[in-house]
């Protein structure tokens, strides 16, 4: 065991304001529980102080809240600390998930933290094989986190624009990294020739998707309604899902209540549904609407028990962010 010291990243203190520090502790208890951390502050930099096995800091370092990592030198507390290289080694470019700005978009870090304590969640041998479903995906900010981590994955979003917007993104930083990569489209139906009752298809009745294929994983992004998420997704079956839901205030649902709880309870049964026995959901939400309880009331009708994670951190007046993750029962 030796003493390291996490730099927090100025990211996480953007995406959690006055509550980074506390949002990093949780992330870091639920990878690595039992440890004991205590708090540094040098000037604007803030660490978190522990010891470890060095076998630990490659998972240390993929932590969404560490922007570096320092070995502390010698026995005392304030013993000079020495910058260590330790990489995340993390497929694409960063620019494919952080490169792209737009309205509604998820922040990157937060969206990182929830893949790692989804990820922390479910048992798996081999990252590539794990398979993650992010049911209202907005621009894929998950899926490309996902592909990042060599993580394959599928998105269903109700803005059928969302495709062309991705695409768009994605292109982009395939030009300027010259990334390889490959693109297909086509359309979905729902299960058996059933019509999905989303407005968002085209002529035909069918769901548009566009699928993106670098390196080993690919993500498939499916216009439609993630009420319909079973039949979308005929017999696919996820380990992972995760999802950073509507805020009630800066998204509207497709009914157009500002209350995203309605939608969840008519999704809760279908993202169950194509969740594996042990899977997990982890989701980020507006703690204000619906509130926790509620949000774990629709769940746990399903085969669902909610997990002991949470996040909460103030955004703004009106938004206090948590996250909430549900483990699927048999
Ligand atoms: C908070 S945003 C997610 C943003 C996304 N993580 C990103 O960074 O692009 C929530 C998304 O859920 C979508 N949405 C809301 N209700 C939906 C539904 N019933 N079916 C599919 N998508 C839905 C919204 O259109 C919006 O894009």
């Amino acid at each position: 065991m030796k003493r390291f010291a996490l730099l927090i990243s100025p990211r996480a203190k953007s995406a959690y304001f006055n509550d980074y520090l506390e949002v990093a502790k949780a992330e870091l208890a639920w990878l690595f529980p039992d440890l004991a951390v205590e708090h540094l502050k040098i000037a604007q930099m803030d660490f978190l102080l522990l010891s470890v096995a060095e076998d630990c800091l490659p998972a240390l370092a993929r932590l969404s809240c560490v922007y570096g990592i320092f070995e502390q030198k010698g026995e005392q507390e304030d013993g000079q600390l020495l910058p260590l290289a330790v990489t995340t080694d993390f497929d694409l470019n960063e620019d494919f998930v952080f490169g792209s700005k737009f309205k509604g978009k998820t922040n990157e870090t937060l969206t990182q933290m929830l893949m790692n304590v989804g990820l922390a969640s479910i048992e798996y041998d081999d990252i590539s094989k794990v398979k993650l479903l992010d049911p209202m995906c907005g621009r894929a900010t998950t899926l490309l986190w996902g592909m990042r981590y060599g993580i394959s994955g599928k998105g269903i979003e109700q803005e059928s624009k969302a495709l062309a917007d991705i695409e768009q993104n994605v292109k982009k930083w395939c030009k300027v990294h010259k990334q390889k990569h490959h693109f297909k489209d086509g359309f979905v139906g729902g299960s058996s020739g059933k019509q999905s009752k989303s407005k968002s298809k085209s002529k035909q009745g069918k769901n548009k998707f566009i699928d993106f294929s670098a390196n080993d994983a690919t993500m498939r992004i499916i216009t439609g309604d993630s009420v319909d998420t079973a039949s979308l997704l005929k017999s696919d079956k996820f380990d992972l899902i995760i999802s950073d839901i509507p805020y009630g205030i800066q998204h509207f649902t497709t009914s157009k209540t500002r209350n995203p709880l309605a939608v969840l309870e008519e999704c809760a049964k279908g993202w169950s549904e194509v969740l594996k026995n042990k899977g997990v959901i982890v989701l980020a939400f507006n703690s204000y609407i619906p509130k926790r309880v509620e949000l774990i009331a629709a769940f746990c009708r399903h085969n669902l028990e909610a997990l002991e994670f949470s996040a909460p951190h103030r955004m703004s007046e009106s938004i206090v962010r948590d996250v909430v993750v549900f483990k699927k029962v048999s």
